[in-house]
């Protein structure tokens, strides 16, 4: 028989260290407040039967809404032992999570490890070992070490009905966390693997880095004619070819794709508004310069191209040997590794102006983030 799962989500807290002057978990973190955030990792786990989140009574009207409806609430205490305790009364899972509602970034695996250990052992804590030595500060500072340390997270999961018999052992007692109180009243605690993502948001800069990040996906088309007396040049790399691609600039149709992508990307127009093949100045261009004011114009404004990937629609040459020169070229000119530039070729099966070898088309999709 498979356990029914709760899985608690403490969220009561005031999140003071945060200093965003209201409780963190409501913080907004590219459109999705850090509490849905959190809840969603839980819901795509697929893992999870029965949702309780712990919050402050004046503050479940404004929580209730970023949730759907079948979560229930619990009103959270003064510290989080108590919200957890509240949490608790309505659990009807056999297997209990409980979670920081202020770690979004919470993995299905880590999710998985703690459940399999509460079912198996009664209890499941996440935590990883420390990399760093800990000391303890004060007059007379004392060295821990590292070597068998654990930095111990959420979620920390367990029998339902141990834990709820711990929790009452443990009486008006604040403890660090649930397997603590587990701990204080059956002497033993597994741990289960946790991973370094899964940090809570607690200081300012936190929030900044999360909340500023943002992935933003482009797409850009380019065509050129083929003609005899022209160099071909994809991804700024020259291909030996009895033709080559006509245009204002070099008519590198694949780097040309690529720019539109990622200038799309950033909503930030396209290489013809800036620059116009009216102007003079990029007669004959070398389309990697080009590439290079791109990411420049770009960078500016925050943005970074992260990966990119590009399909060339071309009959003639063959390209696939020069495919891994082109990715280096162009992974280069995008700094990023040769593993984020994704280049394919192929023919149109005779078909069209393509396939009659009048020119050659690249499609380029690109994946940017805003900081
Ligand atoms: N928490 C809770 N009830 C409390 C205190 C904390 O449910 N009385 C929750 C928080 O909402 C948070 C989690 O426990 O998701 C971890 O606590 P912490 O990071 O300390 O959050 P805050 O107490 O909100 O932050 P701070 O200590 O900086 O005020
Ligand atoms: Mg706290």
């Amino acid at each position: 028989m498979k356990e029914k799962i709760t899985v608690i989500i403490a969220a009561a807290g005031s999140g003071e260290r945060a200093k965003l002057n209201k409780n963190k978990i409501l913080e907004d973190l590219g459109g999705v407040s850090v509490i849905r955030r959190t809840f969603d990792a839980f819901s795509s786990s697929g893992l999870i039967d029965e949702y309780i989140v712990a919050a402050k009574r004046e503050e479940i009207p404004v929580i209730k809404p970023l949730l759907p409806d079948f979560v229930k609430f619990a009103v959270g205490g003064a510290t989080r032992t108590e919200s957890v305790k509240n949490a608790l009364n309505l659990t009807t899972g056999e297997i209990v999570l409980i979670h920081d509602g202020a770690r979004p970034f919470v993995s299905k695996t880590v999710i998985s490890n703690c459940m399999e250990s509460a079912i198996k052992h009664g209890s499941g804590v996440a935590a990883i070992p420390t990399r760093d030595t800990v000391a303890e500060s004060s007059e007379t500072p004392k060295y821990l070490g590292k070597k068998g340390l654990l930095l111990i997270q959420t979620p920390q999961a367990f029998k339902t009905a141990k834990i709820k018999a711990a929790y009452e052992k443990a009486g008006d007692k604040v403890f660090n966390d649930d397997g603590e109180v587990y701990l204080n009243s059956f002497g033993t605690l597994n741990f289960a693997d946790g991973d370094k993502d899964n940090i809570k948001l607690t200081y300012p800069e936190d929030f900044n880095f999360n909340a500023n990040k943002e992935t933003r996906f482009g797409t850009g088309f380019d065509c050129h004619r083929l003609v005899e007396n022209r160099k071909l040049i994809l991804g700024g790399v020259e291909i030996p070819f009895e033709k080559g691609l006509l245009g204002h600039s070099d008519a590198d149709a694949l780097t040309h794709a690529i720019m539109d992508a990622v200038l799309s990307a950033c909503a930030m127009r396209d290489i013809g508004f800036w620059f116009p093949d009216s102007d003079e100045k990029y007669k004959g261009a070398d389309s990697m310069k080009l590439l290079a004011e791109v990411l420049r114009i770009t960078g500016e404004k925050g943005f970074k191209a992260e990966s990119v990937s590009a399909v060339i629609m071309a009959e003639k040459p063959k390209l696939s040997k020069y495919i891994p020169a082109i990715t280096e070229r162009l992974a280069n000119a995008l700094c990023v590794a040769p593993d984020k530039v994704g280049v394919s070729a192929t023919t149109l099966e005779g078909l069209g102006f393509v396939g009659r070898e009048e020119g050659i088309c690249v499609h380029a999709n690109a994946v940017v983030v805003k900081r």
